[in-house]
């Protein structure tokens, strides 16, 4: 459980809020380069951290992010017209740069220099792995992007796509660290015969169904170690990479004995507001090149994390009850519910918005769960008091990997995984 102040301080995210300063001082993940694909293209709407925005790329390439509202009369610049560097309000013409200046002001007199005097609120972006960045902390503190493998492999190797989920970030986040759900709610049942399964999958996660957790602080944030019974004198360990504020590295699921070889997934659960979150989900093979299949099943919009519609909103979703299928739960899988993501979305967004941290009963097994709460809060106070996140300075830090690995009784996880948690030199 948690106190209701700490509930709120690790919950809300907009401008002056503990944690939205604390995420403010990371780089994020903002949008797909291909909704922005072309100079001059349509603006974009976007809202993050509790903030509304518009993007667009202007005619040199670069994208812009910025408030979305007009600092005239707060028109939404969304509306606006995309042209010759910069955006112009369609109200009264007044048209913005991709740093926030206003570089015309046709509504006012020529002679006045009123225009350099207003500016709009913009955001620094990069591009990366296929993915637009945005940083919303204070520039003075603006570091690197973080240095994630996926997001320099060619694009053959990697892929990125997202998803609108319908509650707050930290519940998600809370998900993505939980391995001990893997056994439930993705399992298959026993009366499931001939259908394929999503995934590869090992015997590991249905014959051991209480992991032993071992939660260590890393440079990037949590090492999640989660360890099960795989033999008379061997253990099977997933290490999932927890990285702040809100990323995780799921491990590799196959049957080989360790994940040298294997493709990793990851997500990011960037908060829209306190209700709303972006889950990104990224895919990295660091080895070879997807082939055709494997690419549209991690990467496109009806493969694993689908399928969702035109706007990222899933198709299976609250509002239909993730199109539950009562039969196919008593004779295929846990939760009548088809796809990974719609099983995590279901539970995730069934405790609400903002769920009461305050009626839990935490297991053993919740050990993630409460590191994550405790680091999260001890930043956010400590940014309060004056003390910046060093990880946000540190982008080479990101340059991990979650790892899978079998290793005799008596081997820690650290020694066994540890090649295995490295992401390749640049
Ligand atoms: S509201 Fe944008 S120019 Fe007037
Ligand atoms: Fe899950």
């Amino acid at each position: 459980m948690l106190s209701a102040k700490d509930n709120e301080t690790l919950t809300r995210v907009g401008p002056g809020t503990p944690m939205g300063n604390l995420l403010r001082r990371f780089w994020m993940p903002a949008l797909l380069e291909s909704e922005v694909p072309t100079p001059d293209c349509d603006p974009v709407r976007l809202r993050l951290l509790c903030e509304d925005l518009v993007a667009f790329r202007d005619t040199n390439g670069r994208v812009a992010i910025l408030d979305a509202n007009c600092p005239h009369r707060l028109a939404s610049l969304y509306f606006g017209r995309n042209e010759e560097c910069g955006i112009r309000c369609v109200y009264h013409g007044w048209k913005f740069d991709a740093d926030g200046n206003c570089v015309d002001m046709p509504s006012e007199p020529d002679e006045t220099s009123y225009k350099d005097k207003v500016k709009i609120a913009s955001y620094p972006t990069v591009i990366r792995g296929g993915v637009v960045w945005v940083y919303m902390g204070p520039p003075e503190f603006a570091a690197e992007p973080p240095d994630f493998e996926w997001s320099r492999l060619p694009e053959r190797q990697r892929t990125a796509t997202k998803r609108i989920q319908q509650n707050n970030w930290a519940q998600a986040v809370e998900g993505g660290i939980d391995s001990s759900h893997i056994s439930f709610l993705h399992n298959k049942t026993d009366k499931q015969t001939s259908e394929l399964t999503d995934l590869p999958r090992n015997p590991y996660h249905g014959k051991d169904r209480h992991p032993v957790f071992e939660v260590e602080e890393s440079d990037c944030g949590l090492l999640i170690a989660a360890r099960r019974n795989a033999g008379p004198d061997e253990y099977y360990w997933r290490v999932t990479q927890f990285l702040l504020p809100f990323y995780t590295m799921i491990p590799p699921v196959g049957q080989e004995r360790d994940s040298s070889t294997a493709p990793y997934d990851g997500h990011a659960w960037v908060p829209i507001d306190d209700h709303t979150t972006w889950t990104w989900s990224f895919s990295a093979n660091p080895h070879r090149e997807y082939n055709d299949k494997e690419y549209a099943f991690r990467g496109g919009p009806n493969g694993m994390w689908g399928p969702i519609d035109e706007n990222f909103m899933p198709v299976r979703n609250r509002e239909n009850d993730y199109q539950i299928d009562r039969a196919r739960q008593r004779n295929f899988n846990f939760t009548g519910i088809d796809g990974i993501p719609n099983q995590d979305a279901a539970v995730q967004e069934s405790m609400g918005t903002i769920v009461n941290r305050q009626r839990e009963h935490l297991g053993t097994s919740d050990r993630a769960i409460v590191n994550f709460r405790r680091l999260m809060l001890r930043l956010a106070n400590e940014l309060e008091a004056g003390r910046a996140p060093e990880t946000a300075k540190n982008s080479a830090v990101y340059n991990v990997r979650s790892a899978s690995v079998i290793a005799p009784h008596g081997v820690p996880f650290r020694e066994a995984a540890m090649n295995l948690t490295k992401g390749a030199d640049k």
